[in-house]
């Protein structure tokens, strides 16, 4: 028997109000037909004004903790992904543990992006494996919306990005047979920092030769929007999403056979099928949700997950693979029997 980790309970939260393509047209200098042809995305969910990224993370979190079977007061520490979080600081992870009315367990956010919701599950794993820990409240929730500038500059980015939030339970088990029973089986991590501007938000921040973090010039210059370099970006996701996951794969002795769905981040529905063309994976094996939700960066992978749970296509006893490419560069990919 092997001390493992398991995830027992997935939940989710996406705003009411959706904005299709259509919507965006009114805003800014697009269209339906190139937003869909180039991307996939045909609406996204944005929030009211009085909602921040925690609101988001705690209705998810709810979820997760009740279709876990346990009670709020069992989570022993929260993970919290994501590039969008309520304030500068303290981080959302503190925000959320306050809402969910859990004091004095760990809180950690991290900010590894669009890969940050397989960063967080691999750090879970090791807490669990380590012995430290037993049921840990793993979250990827973004707030994009109210970061994008939704004029008619900024189509480049703008048509991008939803926002929403996921959440699993990650708990405890012991495995005797490891390929047949439920568990996180292993995680790549990896980062280049030489490519960190490629995609990045500048401001506000202390990288500036400036006494400020944040000043009216920098307003003036629209460096508190994300700027990216699209097809670098989406050349570098296709190559290091496939790298990742083929060695790990290689790795765990598994192959793409043996794996039941694919769950991997949605940037691009033609990053998605051009990853499922080389690695000769069936359409039906990747569950795409982009159509609906847009990029919504850490929160992606937990929200198709539930998806996945909710349309029946993810059921226990099947093996997932997942993979990640964002901001840093990061990227990641993992497998877990579910
Ligand atoms: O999750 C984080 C990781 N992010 C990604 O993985 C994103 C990766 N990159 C991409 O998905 C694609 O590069 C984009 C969807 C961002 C852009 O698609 P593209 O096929 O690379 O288009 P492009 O940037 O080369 O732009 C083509 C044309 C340009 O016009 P010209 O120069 O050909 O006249 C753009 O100005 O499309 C124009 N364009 C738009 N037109 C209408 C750019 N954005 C828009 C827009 N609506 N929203």
């Amino acid at each position: 028997m092997a001390l493992s980790s398991k995830i027992i309970g997935v939940g989710s939260f996406v705003p009411e109000k959706v904005f299709t393509n259509h919507d965006l047209e009114k805003m800014m200098n697009t269209s339906d037909e190139w937003i869909q042809q180039r991307t996939g995305i045909v609406e996204r969910r944005w929030v009211d004004k009085n909602v921040g990224t925690s609101d988001l993370a705690v209705k998810a979190s709810e979820e997760a903790i009740a279709n876990a079977g346990l009670d709020k007061s069992d989570v022993d520490m929260i993970i919290f992904a994501t590039l969008s979080p309520d304030h500068d600081f303290p981080g959302s992870g503190c925000f959320l543990q306050a809402k969910l009315g859990i004091p004095e367990i760990p809180a950690l956010d991290i900010r590894q992006q669009c890969t940050g919701f397989i960063y967080a599950m691999s750090i879970a794993d090791k807490f669990i494996k380590s012995g430290s820990h037993k049921n840990i409240l793993v979250v990827g929730a973004e707030v994009h919306s109210k970061g994008l500038d939704r004029t008619p500059e900024g189509r480049n980015v703008g048509v991008l990005f939803g926002d929403g939030a996921g959440a699993v339970i990650m708990s405890a088990t012991e495995v005797s047979d490891a390929k047949t029973e439920g568990h996180f089986i292993d995680a790549h991590l990896h980062a280049d920092g030489s490519y960190a501007k490629e995609l990045w938000l500048p401001g506000p921040g202390t990288g500036f030769d400036s006494e400020n973090r944040f000043d009216a010039a920098m307003f003036e210059e629209g460096l508190h929007y994300p700027q990216m370099n699209g097809k670098v970006v989406f050349v570098h996701a296709v190559k290091r999403m496939i790298e990742s996951l083929t060695n790990l794969c290689k790795e765990q002795g598994v192959t793409i056979d043996d794996i039941d769905l694919f769950l991997f981040h949605q940037a691009n529905l033609r990053i998605n099928s051009k990853i499922a063309e080389v690695m000769n994976i069936p359409e039906e094996k990747v569950f795409n949700t982009i159509q609906k939700y847009g990029n919504t960066t850490a929160a992606t992978i937990p929200l198709g997950m539930h998806d996945a749970v909710k349309a029946g296509k993810l059921k226990p006893g099947m093996l997932v693979a997942s993979a990640a490419f964002g901001s840093g560069f990061t990227w990641a990919s993992a497998l877990y029997r579910f």
